[in-house]
């Protein structure tokens, strides 16, 4: 091989591994730390949202994991990490996850989405 072709080999595995290196965030708050609406919202994702997805650390349960979600520039799906966005794939559904727009009042939404931000 020629030394010009060793060097773009390396670039290309560099620039891979640059890329498939995440990011870290600071941890999520501490449950015992919350306020009381992130409170009530930490019972709101225990009931709705957990058996689904992971709060306190990365990786999929049957979901994408919703730690440091608002600390990452977009959700999985591509969509901005805002409210708007979040509340939606909430209360519409997404994808294969059900929809919630009939089991949350809109003050449990809040709550919940206080919680996620904790996170
Ligand atoms: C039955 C399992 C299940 C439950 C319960 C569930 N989800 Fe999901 N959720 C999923 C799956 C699966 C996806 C990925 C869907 C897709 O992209 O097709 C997802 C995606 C998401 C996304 C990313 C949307 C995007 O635009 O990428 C958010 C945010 C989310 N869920 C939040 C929640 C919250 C908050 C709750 C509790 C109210 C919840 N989910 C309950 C399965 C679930």
């Amino acid at each position: 091989m020629h030394w010009k072709q060793v060097f773009s080999v390396a670039v290309v595995a560099g620039a891979a591994l640059l890329a498939g290196c995440k990011p870290s965030y600071p941890p999520a708050k501490p449950i015992g730390q919350l306020n009381p609406q992130e409170s009530r919202g930490y019972q709101v994702y225990q009931r709705a949202c957990a058996s689904c997805h992971y709060a306190d650390h990365s990786g999929d349960l049957h979901g994408p994991s919703l730690y440091a979600m608002y600390d990452k520039k977009y959700l999985p799906s591509g969509a901005p990490a805002n409210d708007a966005r979040v509340s939606a794939a909430i209360m519409d559904g997404h994808g294969i996850m059900p929809g919630f727009g009939n089991q949350l009042s809109q003050q449990q939404l809040q709550d919940l989405l206080a919680y996620l931000h904790t996170l």
